[in-house]
């Protein structure tokens, strides 16, 4: 193909680019944007070694010493840029009651008369990169194909671990196929002359915008994680949850599937028995920690294995089982309190080839952020901080300063993770067992129940609360409701979320029962819970593995539990304590369900299906019922 030559600007299309909708995007976002040359990225190591190298130029990497970190990169944002920017996402469909009452919305056409203007001319001085990825195994059934153009060479660097990004994408793309068109700009146009700075970014105006009905994804201001790396959280979830339930709408009477802000982990017991388990948890609440697992002393035989850490692709099959792919090829996860005793797997995933953002530099041209001290023994005497300031222990004691951002990240790709499961590639994925839902509560919510029916399961997933997390911009700590964990992430209305996972339950549950077996279990976690000097009781990290063993046992109804309003919870003497001493007394603090939390859980819940009211399933309102008079008559 010839490569198109708009207003002067070579558009260097690649020859083997057989796309004709692709090259015509391009040319008309090349118009728009304006860069200053276009470049095709074709996913080489060559090609990532040279934007790394050029990065470095550029002041927004600094190379780590290579006998320390090799091949590994630190960059550090803007302040004003270091988390996602949920008051500036916005679904926008083309009408409000299909965005919901949990989105921002704005009319499509009025959003695209906004940014038409602060697109027009956005990439001046810059480099557009044009990065073909497949979010899923390239070829799957379950994948899909998105095109981000970026004038970010940080972004193409990570996407090139976080996703399956270059050529080959366009040899499934070929000259017909469909792509989610994914337009990114940091917003920053260098004037003829102007230095740019080492995080360029729009420190005033930001906009993360869906149109769901299109999936298309336009990005402006800013060049932090979820804002940036649009196969992530704007395509993998919020686009392509709209895409899994527009499927169950077809005339095919097609359940359709299920984009899920969840990790994926494989479970193996001392018998060689495998279990898959997804688990949705808000950000920064453990997905990454979970499905990295390594199980305590007195687990020996068990094993964990990591399918994904974040989001899950879930389609049912006509046997009646639901089978999962992580879309995602890489890990974005939160550095601070990742350390040897809480993610040993983390740890040795980090030791090479990691870009790391916001995080702390050693004198020795190490990486260092809060919780590595618990491997060291002592605090480093001095650092440069995530801001570039010197920090000291002293310097942290009179400050409160941090040295790593709360929400500093590690990039790496999945193949770097000691734990991998050998299925984390398999186009057809893995069929689920469990489905787990935790949120981070200090107080009312149990350690776990299991919920007694589908129904029950999502009453509980959608009632969800967590305190919030330096993940999104804005107040921390907070408790807020969290459906699924997919509040930020939901691309359509809420509620007809809530009715899509009731009405595949319906439609898996008759192929299963067909075919002889069941539904997933659903278990509802929480392993946040504090006693009255504000510590957490529960230990967490890898004694999880005593929940995870427990849900294995009800599954294969071996453990009898007991009846709570909340589910089936565990008896003290059904969890295995082998390896640590936690009392009765202790089991009880993370267990109870306090009567009077409970009437005031309830309260919220009735306020936030208020808030739902549109479109929300009568079911759910029917199992709040029950569980109001269960509360009643306890
Ligand atoms: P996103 O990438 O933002 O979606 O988050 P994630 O769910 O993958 O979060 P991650 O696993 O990175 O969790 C990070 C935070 O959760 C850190 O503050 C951890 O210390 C804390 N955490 C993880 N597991 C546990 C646990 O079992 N107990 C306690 N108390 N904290 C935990
Ligand atoms: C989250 O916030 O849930 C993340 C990090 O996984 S980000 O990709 O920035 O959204
Ligand atoms: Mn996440």
């Amino acid at each position: 193909m010839n490569s198109p030559v708009m207003q002067g600007l070579n558009l260097n299309t690649p020859t083997y680019v057989k796309n004709a909708k692709l090259v015509a995007w391009v040319a008309e976002m090349a118009a728009l944007c304006k860069p200053t040359s276009v470049y095709w990225c074709d996913g080489s190591q060559e090609e990532y070694d040279r934007l790394c190298a050029e990065l470095v130029a550029a002041g927004t990497f600094k190379k780590l010493n290579p006998s320390k970190r090799p091949g590994s990169f630190l960059a550090c944002s803007d302040p004003s840029d270091v988390a996602r920017v949920e008051d500036r996402t916005f679904i926008c469909s083309a009408q409000k009651e299909d965005a919901g009452p949990t989105n921002n919305w704005i009319a499509p056409a009025e959003m695209r008369a906004t940014l038409q203007p602060l697109f027009d001319g956005c990439m001046a001085g810059r480099t557009m990169y044009v990065v073909p990825f497949s979010m899923g195994p390239l070829g799957s059934h379950i994948s899909h194909i998105g095109i981000e153009l970026t004038d970010s060479a940080y972004v193409a660097v990570n996407q090139k671990l976080m996703t399956r990004m270059g050529q080959a994408v366009y040899d499934v793309l070929g000259a017909e196929g469909e792509f989610v068109p994914c337009m990114h700009t940091v917003g920053a146009p260098l004037n003829a002359g102007q230095k740019d700075s080492a995080w360029p970014c729009n420190p005033s105006t930001k906009y993360i915008v869906h149109y769901p009905e299109t999936h298309e994804i336009w990005s402006y201001g800013s060049g932090y994680g979820g804002n940036a790396l649009l196969g992530k959280k704007c395509f993998a979830l919020r686009i392509a949850s709209k895409m899994g339930k527009a499927a169950s709408e077809g005339p095919s009477g097609s359940p359709g599937w299920l984009a899920e802000h969840m990790l994926i982990l494989g479970v193996t017991n001392p018998q060689g028995k495998k279990y898959h388990v997804a688990a949705a948890f808000p950000s920064a609440c453990g997905k990454t920690n979970f499905s990295m697992l390594v199980p305590p002393q007195g687990f020996e035989g068990w094993k964990v294995t990591t399918i994904g850490d974040d989001i899950a692709w879930i389609k049912p099959n006509a046997d009646g089982k639901m089978y999962a792919i992580n879309p995602e090829a890489g890990y974005f996860g939160v550095a601070p309190g990742t350390n040897f005793h809480t993610n040993p797997n983390c740890m040795a995933s980090l030791d090479k080839n990691v870009i790391y953002t916001n995080v702390a530099l050693t004198d020795d041209g190490d990486i260092w952020w809060e919780g590595m001290e618990k491997d060291s023994g002592k605090l480093p005497e001095h650092l440069i901080d995530w801001q570039g300031k010197d920090w000291t222990p002293q310097i942290a004691k009179e400050t409160g300063a941090k040295a790593a951002h709360p929400n500093a990240r590690f990039t790496v790709s999945a193949t770097n993770n000691p734990a991998l499961d050998p299925a984390w590639d398999d186009p057809a994925g893995v069929a689920i067992d469990a489905f787990m839902f935790g949120g981070r509560r200090s107080t009312t919510v149990p350690l776990v129940t299991q919920a007694r029916s589908w129904t029950e399961g999502v009453y509980m997933a959608a009632t969800m609360g967590s305190e919030t997390t330096a993940a999104a911009a804005g107040t921390q700590g907070v408790v807020r409701r969290d459906p699924f964990a997919m509040l930020p992430f939901c691309g359509y209305n809420m509620s007809d979320y809530f009715q899509h996972w009731l009405d595949i339950g319906k439609k898996v549950e008759v192929q299963a029962q067909a075919a002889g077996h069941k539904l997933p279990g659903m278990f509802c976690v929480n392993w946040f819970r504090k006693g009255t000097d504000g510590k957490f009781v529960w230990p967490g990290y890898g004694d999880n593995m005593r929940v995870l063993k427990w849900m294995i046992d009800r599954l294969e109804g071996k453990a009898e539990g007991e009846e709570t309003l909340f589910g089936v919870a565990p008896k003290y003497a059904e969890i295995t304590w082998n390896g640590i001493s936690f009392s009765a007394d202790q089991f009880k603090t993370v267990t109870s369900i306090d009567k009077a939390a409970w009437v005031e859980e309830l309260k919220l819940h009735n306020t936030h299906f208020e808030q739902l009211a549109y479109h929300m399933p009568k079911a759910l309102l029917d199992n709040k019922a029950l569980l109001e008079s269960r509360l009643a008559a306890a």
